[in-house]
Order: structure tokens, then sequence, then C-alpha cells
């Protein structure tokens, strides 16, 4: 049995191992060209404001658009909506659906974060590198 075992054994993790790899190889080349710091998220069917992480992705009749959710007043996460605008928890900046300013406090638009639709997996991988450039 041992035998056996030790016999069949490669065979049966090379076939994950290539599906690994490959896997891996069909990712990277999804990639925006830059992008070293990325968040994956699910690409949602349907309409809607989804909030993640440090991004939120809008899906409307003018099509994509995925911002960072680091509201640029002072930095707190945005994670509701009311009326289809965008309220920040902290303070009450109000951003449209396009991360245009409505309110203050904040004086800026939220940051368009730039993506790779990866289709086959269902997910948009998104660059934080604009964010963390202009966190610095
Ligand atoms: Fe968002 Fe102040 S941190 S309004």
């Amino acid at each position: 049995m041992r035998r056996l075992f030790l016999k069949t054994a490669p065979a049966l993790l090379a076939g994950p191992a290539l599906w690994l790899m490959n896997s891996l190889a069909k990712r990277t080349a999804t990639l925006p060209e830059n992008a070293d710091i990325t968040e994956t998220v699910p690409l949602a069917e349907g309409n809607g404001i989804r909030f993640y992480d440090k991004v939120i992705v809008i899906a409307d009749a003018e099509g994509l658009a995925v911002f960072s959710s680091t509201c640029p007043h002072l930095g707190c996460r945005i994670n509701g909506a009311e009326d289809g605008e965008l309220v920040c928890p902290c303070h009450g900046s109000r951003f449209n659906a396009r991360g245009q300013l409505l309110h203050g406090p904040a004086l800026r638009n939220l940051q368009p974060l730039p993506y790779a639709l990866d289709k086959a997996r269902s997910v948009l991988r998104v660059s934080l590198n604009t964010e963390q450039a202009r966190s610095r």
C-alpha cells in the first residue's frame, strides 16, 4: 500500500500544482501594469453600490465606477449610502455616484481607482497604488 502511494502521489499532486500555477499566471495577466497593491472584490450582478474594505464599487446606467472608500476629509471609511449618495459616517460629507463632492466638510472628490475585470473569476482586481501614493 505504501509503495502504491509513493508511486501515485506525485501524479496526484501534479494536477493541482499545474492548476494553481496556471491560475496564478492568468491572474497576473489581468492586473493593471503597475498594480502591486490590490484588493480583489466580487463582481456582483446588477446595479447597486457595494462597499468593501478599501473599495466602493458602483454599477449603474453609466457603467462601473470604482473609488477608494477613504474619505478625503480626515480618512474615515465611507461605508454607507442614502438616496444614492455616498455618505461619510464621521462628519457627513456626501458624494454622488461618480465620486463628486456634493457636501463637505471634505474639499475633494473621492479618489477613483484603476481596476482590471477578471470575467473568468467574476472579480475586480483594484489597484490601491493611487491611494497609497496619496496618503504619503
Ligand atoms: Fe469624512 Fe470627515 S472624515 S467627513
